[in-house]
């Protein structure tokens, strides 16, 4: 079978990754236009470049937990491809290896000017990091009010799916939130969250509940069904 999951930063908050909109979230403490869009970089970049190094710190001293390793799991027995709004590495982490990061990724970064100058990053980001054409380097992040560059590729891969899982997201933010209308007619979808944000239908099984438990019983029920 062919599964396609979407996640978003639910999955990892029992790795203990804050996530963004639920109480004590992240965007609780800090303006997303201050921190996570363009302007703000513009702005006054090095309180970006610091919210991010905080953010890459906490992500060096935390492992995947029990959904992101069920996952990896699947992929023995299915052809499984993981489309994720986290711009963590803990699928990687747990062992999946068709990973797409619709907003970036925490320890890559690229450069200012040539969007394709892209770097493996694991330590702070200052201001004065240069690329080796000399423009300063950036997050590899996708900002708000930025274009998603991977999207035509995570409609596809949700196209080509039979079942499609969802994980943890407040399902808010577009284009991600919209990619379950391209789900085919008869694909069987599943959503796992404790505050689910869809409801129960013909073909949407929720589980209202977190990740680690929840994860684990879409993959018994999808195996039960082959
Ligand atoms: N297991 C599963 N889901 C959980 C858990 C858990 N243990 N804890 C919280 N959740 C759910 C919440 O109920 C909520 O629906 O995770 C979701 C988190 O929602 P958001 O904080 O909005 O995160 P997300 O949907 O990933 O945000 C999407 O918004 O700010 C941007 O770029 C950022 O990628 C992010 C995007």
């Amino acid at each position: 079978m062919k599964i396609a999951v979407l996640t978003g930063a639910g999955i990892s908050a029992e790795s203990g990754i804050q996530t963004f909109r639920d109480s004590n979230g992240l965007w609780e403490g800090h303006d997303v236009m201050e921190v996570a869009s363009p302007e703000g970089f513009a702005r006054n970049p090095k309180v970006v470049l610091d919210f991010y190094n905080l953010r890459r710190q906490q992500l060096l001293e935390v492992s995947p937990n029990l959904a992101h390793t069920t996952l990896a799991d699947l992929e023995k027995e299915h052809e499984v491809v993981i489309i994720t709004q986290n711009v963590d590495d803990l699928h990687e982490r747990a062992g999946s290896t068709r990973v797409v990061h619709l907003h970036g990724e925490l320890l890559k970064v690229r450069s200012t000017v040539e969007e394709h100058t892209i770097l493996d990053w694991k330590k702070d980001l200052n201001l004065g990091d240069l690329c080796k054409n000399k423009h300063q380097l950036r997050p590899h992040i996708v900002w708000f009010g930025e274009a998603v560059p991977l999207l035509e590729t995570a409609i596809d891969l949700v196209e080509a799916a039979d079942i499609i899982i969802i994980i943890g997201t407040s399902m808010q933010v577009y284009p991600a939130a919209g990619l379950i209308q391209y789900a085919q007619e008869d694909a069987k979808i599943y959503f796992v969250d404790p505050k689910p944000s869809i409801a129960s239908s013909e073909r949407i099984t929720v589980f209202a509940e977190k990740a680690t438990t929840g994860v684990p019983k879409v993959v018994a029920q999808i195996n039960s069904l082959l």
